[in-house]
């Protein structure tokens, strides 16, 4: 039998759609998801959806593999999870009181290939985004154009930016794979870069999705051994992994920020929602 470091050592399983269902899976989230985005750009933006959140040659296909699943080599699933994953960061900025359409710039930090940033696209603010992966980078800088400012950024901070920069910066699914003191130091970077009281949003791994090869009893343990923080994998950008509870993520931002909500979303990771404090 494994051994609970064995077991934990494998956690993460991604979500996998047998085929040939997962092919009809994915063309139908990505019919519902671009529709609910339109849908919400019309009625929030009255502006409509931009080629490079519908045409198939502006996706990576397998190339996505050096980041992240495959699934999401199929365009269907690039844009059912980017459109439905855009949405969420919408409604969380409009629901704490920000117009995303008032914003003057704004940071994806770990943009991957701009899965989501291209989504900004229709809405006008100044777009940046950064990666550590050069393929990511590269291939982002030549998608968007004059569209998007891109760059490449190094293992640990600082980034190329100024102080109080960004009126709002983002990251999806980056600090998931972040570990250790390196976290805190780009904690600390995001506050450098984000104007006060701009409002900062960072994914964070779910118990309930991403650890649920764990027993109650092995989670528990590790929590209580580790101040509610669980890292595990291999080091390198995609197997690297870091879960914080509630109250870890709470100390973690909270010497700068204001932490205003953690929401949890079905199958998905939660949103960690900050204001810069004055
Ligand atoms: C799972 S992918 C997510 C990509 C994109 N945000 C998305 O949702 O499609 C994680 C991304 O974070 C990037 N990343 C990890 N550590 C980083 C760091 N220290 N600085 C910048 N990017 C980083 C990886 O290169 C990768 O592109």
């Amino acid at each position: 039998m494994a051994s609970p470091q064995a077991v934990a050592e494998n956690a993460y399983p991604a979500r996998v759609h047998p085929l040939p269902d997962a092919i009809d899976h994915w063309r139908a989230e990505r019919e519902y998801w671009l529709g609910r985005l339109e849908t919400y750009y019309l009625e929030a933006f009255g502006v409509g959806l931009d080629r490079l959140q519908t045409d198939d040659a502006t996706t990576p296909g397998t190339r996505v593999s050096v980041i992240q699943d495959v699934a999401k080599s199929n365009p269907d699933a690039f844009f059912a999870t980017g459109a439905r994953g855009i949405l969420f960061y919408l409604q969380e900025l409009r629901d704490h009181g920000v117009d995303p359409a008032s914003l003057g710039t704004v940071l994806e930090f770990g943009l991957g290939f701009g899965r989501l940033l291209r989504h900004w696209l229709p809405i006008g603010p100044e777009l940046f985004g950064c990666d550590v992966t050069p393929e990511a980078a590269g291939y982002c800088e030549e998608l968007f154009g004059d569209r998007a400012r891109i760059h490449s950024n190094a293992e640990e901070p600082p980034l190329d930016y100024d102080d109080a920069q960004f009126d709002h910066v983002y990251a999806n699914s980056v600090f998931t794979h972040i570990r250790g003191e390196s976290a805190v130091r780009w904690a600390e970077e995001m506050v450098r870069i984000i104007r006060p009281g701009g409002i900062a949003i960072f994914s964070a791994l779910d118990d309930n999705v991403h650890l649920n090869n764990l027993s109650e009893r092995e989670l528990d343990q590790i929590l209580l051994d580790n101040d509610g923080v669980r890292e595990w994998g291999r080091p390198g950008v995609r197997e690297n992994y870091r879960y914080a509870t509630d109250a870890a993520e709470r100390r973690l931002w909270s010497p700068w920020f204001e932490v205003l909500e953690i929401r949890r979303h079905f199958k998905d990771q939660r949103h960690v929602i900050l204001r810069r404090k004055p």
